[in-house]
């Protein structure tokens, strides 16, 4: 086939089970990739087969053990390169490290741009993120990139459930207000957001609710779950406001620390009725969460990349168009 011809797919470690899927959406197989580890841990990562002029897609999450799947990946990227690859598309389910995109204290890295830096340096000709957690570190690189969002995905599973009557959709904290706000406009919904403060790192307090949310049923999204104090912290507080029935969710599931145990807990005691996250990354930390809805992202990942391989004029821009409308029930706007 012509898209195997020219084009050449790879998922390194933390991407396999997502890679195959993404890759049989495409009709495409995995390229077999050596991934070599010595003796004194260095890594060693090179393509079995010649990509000489072809066009090189490596799939890889940057999730735990960060540095260990980052290097990886560079590392992959360095051989691809060397190996006259036509183009090299890093497509990061999950970008490690995205949360340190400033100075939030003064003699604090901003290490997500040393990330862009690196995946050029290497030699990434494009780059494509799921749910970068802030939207203008796409600054950070000299090279395209698209970061495009699973979470209409992960929304349009909650609204199966959750239904739109008396439904709220709710942002976790400041930061994601936009993205609430898009969601809802989809669906015609209100919006309210909840006021987070961090006293200190991975401890999350909710200090105010605002808008509507009494007696209506919640729709959560984040872009991730680290420890799930966020969410824990934010379904309580909607508790307590007087919310029926919330639906959580997330793009990301890292499941790091108790969150397992925090979320069963909050399942248990219905300050959650629901949980949602994408599958951007293979890990099974969240075994033992009842009550947990995994949502495949990998049709939306293999209608990007098909956007790369195929030579029309089809876009992003167009194939989010196309997504949010046969989502849309009442839409007013999107952007
Ligand atoms: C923060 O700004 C992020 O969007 C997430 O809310 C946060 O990283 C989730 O982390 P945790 O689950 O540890 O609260």
């Amino acid at each position: 086939m012509d898209r195997q011809r020219k084009n050449v797919l790879f998922a390194l470690s933390a991407s396999k089970e997502l890679g195959a899927k993404v890759a049989k959406h495409l009709g495409m197989k995995l390229s077999p990739v050596e991934i070599k580890h010595f003796a004194d841990g260095e890594t060693m990562v090179k393509s079995v087969e010649s990509i000489r002029n072809k066009h090189v897609f490596v799939i890889q999450s940057t999730s735990k053990p960060v540095n260990e799947n980052l290097m990886e990946l560079l590392i992959a990227i360095d051989s691809f390169r060397r190996a006259s690859a036509k183009s090299i598309t890093v497509l990061l389910p999950y970008y490690g490290y995205a949360r340190q995109d400033r100075k939030t204290l003064g003699r604090e890295p901003i290490t997500c741009k040393l990330v862009a830096d690196l995946l050029q340096q290497a030699g990434a000709t494009r780059v494509t993120i799921i749910d970068l957690h802030s939207a203008q570190a796409q600054g950070f690189f000299d090279v395209p990139v698209d970061t495009c969002s699973a979470s209409y995905t992960v929304l349009d599973a909650m609204i199966k459930e959750a239904g739109t009557r008396n439904t709220v959709i709710v942002s976790p904290d400041y930061g994601s207000v936009k993205r609430a706000r898009d969601l809802s406009l989809l669906y015609n919904l209100p919006v309210a957001i909840l006021d987070k403060r961090r006293p200190e790192p991975n401890k999350a307090e909710i200090t105010n609710v605002l808008g509507f949310v009494r007696g209506k049923n919640a729709i959560i999204i984040d872009d991730m779950i680290d420890t799930g104090g966020t969410l824990v912290a934010a379904c309580k507080a909607l508790k307590q406001k007087g919310v029926k029935k919330i639906f959580a969710g997330a793009t990301h599931g890292l499941f790091s620390r108790d969150a397992v145990a925090n979320f069963n807990t909050a399942l248990k005691h219905k300050y959650i009725d629901r949980l949602y996250i994408g599958n951007t990354l293979d890990n099974v930390n969240h075994i033992g969460i009842k009550g947990l809805k995994i949502v495949d992202v990998s049709p939306l990942l293999a209608d990007i990349l098909n956007v790369y391989m195929t030579d029309t004029d089809k876009s992003i821009t167009q194939l989010y168009k196309k997504l949010t409308h046969s989502n849309s029930k009442g839409r007013k706007s999107w952007k």
